[in-house]
């Protein structure tokens, strides 16, 4: 029971500095102890079979008879660890012999005698223990008794009796030993009932070996964010070596200041090299740098580790002499570099320090798109990271553009600024003069705006068209001449000219769209049947049959004027007729079309209108059929000497076809030049303000270039409606 109550004892001041252990490595080892005490208190201790006596009583036998002869006994007595036994005597008398040589009780402690008696108290002779007790060294005590054989009714002694009691040791008043192991206890001893304890003075802690102290350390982990530290028994010199740890933990992003105060003191050797911190120490470790180990006289001031975790080992050793340190440690953020700057782009906020978790974002000016590793971002933010590193690294402002602008059929753009269809590029639609123009006339300036569309500067030009320039050749004929009396035309003076070759038939025609040939119905009818189609072989843009026969155009559709009938040749009216072609046509300098009239245009008695065709000239009185452009100069007829011409005419012949005022007449009284065979369909041209017009079609005529006959022509003005209508409906 005695050690039961001295190991509580000693548990209790265990548990008492729990928490100051709460982060010691020994951990493991104090829960242990605490499920020892459970043990030991819960359940009940076993106890051993034989408990030693704590007292009792030694008698020799037969006592208080005198004792018989030839005895040889022996009592072994024990009392509980950490006790003495202490043996006092109450009677003793034993047969008296010289050294106790016959009868005697002797006491041993192991096989050292600590006593052998004989004799009793009254007498001189005898070797008695007297009123002294005796005290055994350890927790044990033999007691022999012997008695020899002679004389035991002459001696008539009664033994001894002695009591026995178990006596606490006091081992703190034991002397050190002498195999140099040190005291029992380093510093402060404790005598118990049976044991002692070893405890230790102020600042100091008891090591697991329950007997030497060390420095209390005040070690243990630091996890607030900012804090005190100092060395044992600072600023005093400690006594003892000390070998402590602290170890300052915080939140990663955060990075650990040390800020050492002047009072600095840690014995270094000095050697060739400088200070040395051979023996005393102050040791700051960081994760990512190379341990830095501190001493000499001088503060190291202020310590920025860089690091969220810092481990101080503190050690010194039993000589020499360190005052120790102290030290404030506070935390800041983690710290990233200056994100610096992105052309034509701005990166906010705009700080002069960027800690562990600020945000920057970026945002590039306008007309500039964010890029990142080759790929465009829509937006653009990164944060500081608790390793002090952006977490992506800056994007890039490039210039946006627009891509190539919309193409310009038959025209095509400049650059006035910029380049690469960049943003605030500006371009220029321009139409391939002098066959086309832009519709409306006015520039068209379309600029590369932020949205990375092409803008116009005008509201109303949101995309440019190229319209054909019409009548207006890029030659003009100098001096008029006749086809019947005509002349060959230069090439490019009468550049929408076409000839017509229908089943085999030659015609004219005229281009008036960059899908459209004008023509005379009667050149697309046969027998009273518009022709197909696919039997039309148009050519244009020579001058020469010959050369053009080689690149026909073809007909897509053929659309002649709905009231034309004319099955047996005698009813010319509304001998119109329009082709469509299959593919439009590029215009250059030797095709270009003729302009439709315009509204209010009239045909005036007397101007010259020009006539053009390949088809039958007069040659030295013979009339052949040209391969060459011809063309003439005729006026144009007043209507009512026309129809007098004709009324009289149909005097003489039958079948003269009547005229309408859907046909004007042009042509010289005295004859000799006309249209003929061939040039149907072909073009009377106008001029006004510069600009040929497509007057008239060339429809028929009786002879040709007959004196007092006038050739007869559709009037096309009065055919606007149908042009439009049939040019839009295809
Ligand atoms: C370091 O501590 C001293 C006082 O010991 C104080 O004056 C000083 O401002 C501290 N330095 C920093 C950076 O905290
Ligand atoms: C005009 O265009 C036609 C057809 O595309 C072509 O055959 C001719 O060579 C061109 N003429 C000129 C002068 O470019
Ligand atoms: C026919 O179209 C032209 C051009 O598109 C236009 O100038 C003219 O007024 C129109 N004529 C009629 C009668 O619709």
């Amino acid at each position: 029971m005695f050690h039961l109550n001295v190991r509580h004892l000693l548990l209790q001041q265990r548990i008492s500095s729990l928490t100051d252990i709460a982060f010691n490595p020994e951990m493991g080892w104090t829960s242990c102890i605490i499920l020892f005490l459970c043990v030991s208190v819960c359940e009940s201790w076993p106890l051993p079979d034989t408990e030693p006596l704590m007292h009792g009583v030694v008698q020799s036998p037969q006592y208080p008879q005198p004792y018989p002869p030839n005895l040889q006994e022996q009592w072994d007595l024990s009392v509980p660890e950490g006790y003495q036994i202490r043996l006092t005597f109450t009677h003793l008398d034993i047969e008296a012999s010289a050294g106790c040589y016959y009868d005697a009780l002797t006491v041993l402690y192991d096989t050292n005698i600590l006593g052998k008696f004989c004799g009793h108290e009254n007498l001189a002779d005898g070797h008695h223990p007297g009123n002294q007790p005796i005290l055994s060294p350890g927790n044990r005590l033999t007691l022999m008794f012997q008695s020899d054989d002679n004389n035991p009714e002459r001696h008539q002694n009664v033994g001894f009796s002695a009591q026995y009691q178990a006596i606490d040791m006091d081992e703190c008043s034991a002397p050190e030993p002498e195999d140099g192991s040190g005291p029992l206890c380093s510093q402060i001893c404790f005598n118990t009932l049976g044991s002692y304890l070893c405890s230790c003075h102020h600042g100091y802690e008891l090591r697991a070996d329950q007997r030497s102290c060390v420095l209390s350390c005040g070690g243990g982990i630091f996890d607030e964010t900012e804090g005190h530290l100092f060395s044992p028994g600072y600023p005093n010199p400690p006594h003892h070596a000390v070998s402590c740890q602290y170890i300052i933990s915080v939140e990663s992003g955060f990075t650990v200041v040390l800020n050492f105060t002047d009072n600095f003191h840690i014995e270094s050797m000095d050697t060739e090299q400088g200070p040395n911190c051979l023996h005393h120490w102050l040791q700051v470790t960081t994760s990512d740098r190379e341990p830095m180990k501190l001493c000499g006289g001088k503060s190291p001031g202020l310590i920025v580790t860089n690091s969220n975790t810092v481990r101080l080992d503190y050690h010194t050793d039993n000589e020499g002499l360190s005052k120790g340190w102290s030290l404030d440690y506070s935390t800041y953020r983690v710290k990233c570099p200056l994100p610096g700057n992105v052309a034509k782009g701005r990166v906010t906020p705009i700080l002069t320090e960027y800690f562990y978790r600020d945000y920057i974002y970026v945002r590039c000016d306008q007309g500039y798109k964010l890029m990142m590793g080759g790929q465009e971002v829509e937006g653009f933010s990164t944060m500081c990271q608790s390793s002090g590193q952006w977490h992506l690294p800056l994007p890039e402002c490039h210039i946006i553009d627009c891509g190539e602008p919309e193409p310009l059929l038959n025209g095509g753009l400049t650059f006035l600024s910029g380049f690469q269809y960049q943003y605030r590029s500006v371009v220029q639609y321009h139409c391939n003069e002098p066959f086309y123009s832009l519709l409306g006339g006015i520039t068209v300036v379309f600029t590369c705006e932020a949205d990375r569309k092409w803008r116009s500067n005008s509201d109303i030009v949101v995309s440019p068209t190229c319209i054909p320039v019409c009548g207006q050749p890029t030659k003009l004929i100098s001096a008029y001449q006749r086809i019947i009396g005509g002349s060959h035309a230069p090439e490019d003076t009468i550049p929408w000219q076409v000839l017509l070759n229908i089943d085999g038939g030659r015609g004219g025609g005229m281009v008036i769209g960059d899908r459209w040939i004008m023509t005379a119905a009667h050149n697309v009818m046969n027998k009273g049947n518009q022709v197909s189609e696919e039997t039309v072989r148009i050519y244009m843009g020579l001058t020469d049959v010959k050369t053009q026969l080689d690149s026909p155009v073809y007909a897509a559709s053929v659309h002649v004027h709905p009231e034309y009938n004319n099955p047996i040749n005698v009813d010319y009216n509304h001998d119109i007729a329009l082709i469509k072609l299959q593919d439009p046509i590029t215009f250059n300098s030797s095709i270009m079309p003729i302009c439709l009239p315009a509204e209010g245009a009239t045909y005036i008695t007397g101007v010259m209108g020009l006539v053009s065709g390949f088809g039958v000239t007069e040659t030295g009185g013979r009339r052949i059929l040209t391969n060459k452009m011809n063309y003439v100069q005729l006026p144009v007829v007043e209507q009512e000497t026309c129809s007098k011409s004709i009324t009289s005419l149909k005097k003489t012949r039958d079948n003269v076809p009547s005229l309408s005022n859907n046909m004007f007449c042009a042509g010289v009284p005295e004859g000799g030049q006309d249209s003929c065979q061939g040039d149907s369909g072909g073009p009377y041209a106008l001029r006004d303000n510069g600009r040929f017009w497509a007057a008239g079609i060339v429809s028929w005529g009786v002879d040709c270039g007959k004196q007092g006959t006038y050739g007869v022509y559709t009037r096309v003005t009065n055919y606007m409606d149908w042009i439009n209508k049939t040019m839009q409906e295809n």
